[in-house]
């Protein structure tokens, strides 16, 4: 029989600098391109929601965490290590794993979803909490990645950005072209960075080659209010949201970030917790899909740039959304006003069950 056999394998051609690596995969990529039927009528455009969740440890991470895991074994490194805010991390531990690698992972303390932390738990990794935010974090690891034998495996290591592109390769396959729009939540600005690579590369190919597209989308990226750097054109000192894995105030990938948005005719805005939090409930109440309140930031954008009258009528737009609900999911067990949804009680008894239902 044939099985996605991971990004590597996949597109093979089209990650050079991979060729001669050894492949460590756990079948990353191949996600869905859904159809948002709910999301198309609102907003009057074609939306297709990229479900990233459905990666091997449930986010967009496992893609880059394959090429940059497979590129450390490369040139034999027995350690890894990155800061996170809780999804590289799981993807980090997952992979190093299954590479015979030990992996250290730092992150801010009291700011991860309890499902990643688990995660990174489970697969062994050498968990430390940083008193710090992310930003902290990251300046940790590349010190300690400077000073010792360890490689660094934050999307400041080009081996995941290449990783990370074939996400626009796969929703060029599925489409037929480039859509018209692409939309994102942004934190270290890595995986903008990286579709933006990937419709580029896309773009760039001769004229009927497999993978071929005759247009670029605009970019645009959506970071949390509370986080929002590059919208307000400098770092934030103490970044605070709910969606606390784009909780970042100094990305790394600022200026790609900056070159994405502008090379694209994009735009890179903010969107507050509260948006954050209704896009999380729509996507799941409307479209059945499942995902984490960071990764809702690019369905809060869509919603504000239709609010705006920003949307094209009829234009072909994929929103991605990088992490799986059961990431964070006390989100969902919240009404709109913030109480704690209770479960109705019933007896063994049909009729009483039928009542609750609404059937009677
Ligand atoms: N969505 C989710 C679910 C994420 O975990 C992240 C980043 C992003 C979006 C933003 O992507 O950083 O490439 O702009 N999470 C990193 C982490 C920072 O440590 O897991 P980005």
């Amino acid at each position: 029989g044939h099985q996605w056999r991971g990004v590597i394998r996949e597109y093979a051609d089209r990650l050079p600098t991979l060729q001669g690596a050894p492949v460590v995969t756990l079948g990353e990529g191949g996600t869905p391109l859904i159809h948002a039927e709910w999301l198309s009528d609102y907003v009057g455009a074609d939306v297709h929601v990229k479900f990233e969740g459905l990666n091997p440890t449930g986010s967009f991470k496992d893609r880059g965490m394959t090429t940059a895991i497979s590129m450390a074994a490369k040139t034999g490194a027995k350690a890894v290590i990155c800061a996170s805010t809780g999804n590289t991390s799981a993807s980090a531990a997952a992979y190093a794993t299954k590479a015979g690698m030990t992996c250290g992972v730092l992150v801010p303390e009291g700011k991860i979803a309890m499902g990643k932390l688990a995660q990174a738990i489970a697969h062994g990794a050498q968990l430390l909490q940083v008193d710090g935010n992310f930003d902290d974090c990251l300046t940790l690891a590349r010190k300690l990645a400077e000073a010792y034998p360890i490689e660094l495996v934050n999307s400041v290591n080009p081996a995941r950005i290449e990783g990370q592109k074939t996400a626009a390769f796969e929703v060029i396959d599925v489409l037929g072209d480039a859509p018209d729009i692409h939309c994102l939540p942004v934190g270290n600005a890595g995986n903008i960075t990286a579709y933006w690579k990937g419709y580029r590369e896309s773009a760039a190919l001769p004229t009927e080659s497999d993978g071929r597209a005759s247009k670029t989308p605009r970019m645009w990226g959506f970071q949390a209010a509370g986080a929002a750097p590059i919208v307000l054109g400098h770092p934030v000192d103490e970044p605070d949201t709910i969606a606390t894995a784009i909780r970042i105030g100094n990305p790394a990938s600022w200026t790609q970030a900056l070159a994405a948005r502008d090379e694209s005719s994009g735009l890179i805005d903010a969107v507050t917790d509260e948006q954050i939090l209704r896009a999380h409930h729509l996507i799941s109440s409307k479209e059945g899909i499942f995902v984490e309140p960071g990764s809702a930031a690019s369905i809060a954008g869509l919603l504000m740039m239709h609010e705006r009258g920003e949307i094209p009528s009829g234009a072909t737009v994929v929103c991605t959304v990088t992490g799986h609900g059961l990431k964070d999911p006390d989100w969902a067990l919240r009404d709109s006003s913030g109480r704690p949804v209770q479960p109705t009680k019933v007896p063994v008894d049909a009729v009483t069950a039928a009542r609750a239902l609404g059937l009677e």
